[in-house]
């Protein structure tokens, strides 16, 4: 998993509006350094042997380079994202990319953060909402893809997307979490999962700790928590730490820059 990925460029990447609470559209990325920084990520994907595909970004579309809200992906299906309002001009692009390459598309009727709210981890789908995502998507999601869904909202909108409160390490194995940014109820869900949970402090989750992608081998994620770094590095892991100065301008991190194209399809019984 996290092998084969979708994303994007920064050729295009502002802040115009504000719609989540990391974003000032008085503090702009710097062009040439937010470039360098999610060419540098994808150099980072390919030197750990990940296949990488790639959807050029529209000058009319600030947030295109967070390709995971485009949509989840499993098989040949995607279910695509309803996005916010700012940013619903991207679906035209994504979904031209995944009919050109067969994929099955599954529009979604409620509002829905794609994988940022969508996170395969072995057969279960770690499902966000009370942000961005409706509630009601978890039964589409559920019976579209078959994974077993498990409902995890978020408390406020400094994780306005399950991908900044939850990290999958080792898919069906470890997951690295933010304690505070989930509701009591879905904090029991997640530790009665029988997992190998690690727990990282709010400060990191809010430099996007967890926003991180891993092969279940190598750790691709924001220099910004060292703490969370060593411990996965304490694990055997290989930890790969990028600058992501400019991403956090837009209120994303290394995560949010790729779309999933080879999550574990589902065990069906
Ligand atoms: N500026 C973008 C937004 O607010 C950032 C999206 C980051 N994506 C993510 N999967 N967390 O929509």
């Amino acid at each position: 998993m996290n092998k084969a990925l979708l994303v994007s460029d920064a050729a295009h990447y502002r802040v115009d509006y504000e719609i989540n609470p990391y974003m000032h559209t008085a503090v702009q990325p710097d062009q040439a350094a937010a470039l360098a920084e999610h060419e540098g990520i994808i150099a980072a994907h390919r030197a750990a042997g990940r296949r990488i595909e790639y959807v050029a970004s529209a000058p009319e579309c600030p947030d295109m380079v967070f390709t995971a809200n485009a949509a989840v992906v499993s098989g040949n299906r995607a279910v695509l994202g309803a996005p916010p309002p700012e940013r619903k001009s991207e679906l035209p692009y994504f979904q031209e990319w995944l009919i050109n390459h067969d994929y099955e598309i599954l529009e979604a009727p409620y509002p829905f953060s794609g994988q940022g709210d969508a996170l395969v981890c072995g057969d279960l789908l770690l499902a966000g909402y009370g942000q961005r995502t409706d509630r009601r998507m978890h039964a589409l999601l559920a019976r579209e893809l078959g994974y077993q869904v498990v409902p995890l909202r978020t408390v406020s909108p400094r994780w306005y997307d399950l991908d900044l409160a939850v990290g999958v390490v080792e898919p069906g194995r470890t997951l690295a979490y933010c304690p505070q940014a989930l509701d009591e109820p879905s904090r029991r869900r997640l530790r009665g999962l029988g997992l190998d949970l690690i727990e990282v402090d709010v400060q990191e989750a809010a430099r996007f700790a967890l926003n991180l992608i891993s092969d279940g081998t190598t750790v691709t994620m924001t220099k910004g928590a060292p703490r969370l770094a060593a411990t996965l590095r304490e694990r055997g892991l290989r930890v790969v730490e990028l600058d992501t100065t400019e991403l956090a301008k837009g209120g994303g991190g290394v995560r949010c820059t790729a779309l999933t194209l080879d999550n574990p399809l589902p065990a069906r019984p």
